[in-house]
């Protein structure tokens, strides 16, 4: 039988995921353990678990590298790649919204050229050409993106926002709500149509799990 082949987004996606799976009869324990295997085998149900980076995740399931993929609606978004997007997990439940000084709130839609840090430019970007209709200089970052209004390198941020300490003890808060975000399960558009009823059975254990129709 052919391994359908699962895509986990590292971190704490992942350790959510997995532990949905075994939930479900999958054997994956193995990659609770702390070590640096990348990809695990439950030779019993023919299927392989990979680790990858969360942004690179709609990119092995696109080009059927995986079958299936969890990871989160922010990278989905940001990387608009080809792929079938299947269930809301609902777990990994935060927001993406434009973060900065208190005293952004009232001027950051009317300032040309906003200065926007993000991590996620073409969320950052698409939100406010597409919904704002403002034009905007996005600033890329890989991190820490809280600390760029605080050193004048941009007006405000594009970022998620999960319990609210980072910008709470920075000084910041959330300006403007953008979008909420989640886990999603995800598949392979061509591995859909060769491997439904697998792959309809994965969906269905979930389903019954997350009580989501
Ligand atoms: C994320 C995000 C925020 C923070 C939000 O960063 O970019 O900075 O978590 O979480 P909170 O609202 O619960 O404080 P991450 O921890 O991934 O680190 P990074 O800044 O290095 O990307």
């Amino acid at each position: 039988m052919k391994y359908l082949t699962i895509a986990l987004a590292k971190g704490r996606l992942a350790e959510l995921a997995i532990d949905m799976f075994i939930d479900m009869g999958l054997d994956c324990s193995e990659m609770k353990q702390k070590t640096r295997k990348l990809i695990f085998t439950d030779e019993k149900n023919a299927v392989k678990f990979i680790l990858v980076k969360a942004s690179d995740v709609p990119t092995y399931v696109e080009y059927g590298a995986a079958d299936i993929g969890i990871v989160g609606k922010d990278t989905l978004l940001e990387e608009g790649r080809n792929l079938y997007e299947m269930i809301n997990l609902g777990f990994g439940k935060c927001k993406m919204a434009v973060c900065g000084k208190a005293n952004m709130r009232t001027k950051m839609f009317g300032v040309n050229n906003l200065k926007v840090a993000s991590k996620y430019p073409h969320i950052a970007e698409s939100f406010f050409r597409d919904e704002k209709g403002q034009t905007i200089e996005i600033i890329k970052l890989n991190g820490s993106v809280e600390l760029a209004p605080l050193v004048g390198l941009a007006d405000v941020i594009v970022d998620i926002v999960e319990s609210g300490k980072t910008l709470e003890e920075n000084g910041l808060e959330v300006l403007y709500d953008i979008c909420p975000l989640s886990a999603w399960f995800v598949v392979n558009r061509v591995s859909m149509k060769m491997y439904t009823e697998r792959i309809m059975s994965i969906v269905e254990g979930i389903r019954e799990r997350i009580g989501n129709g």
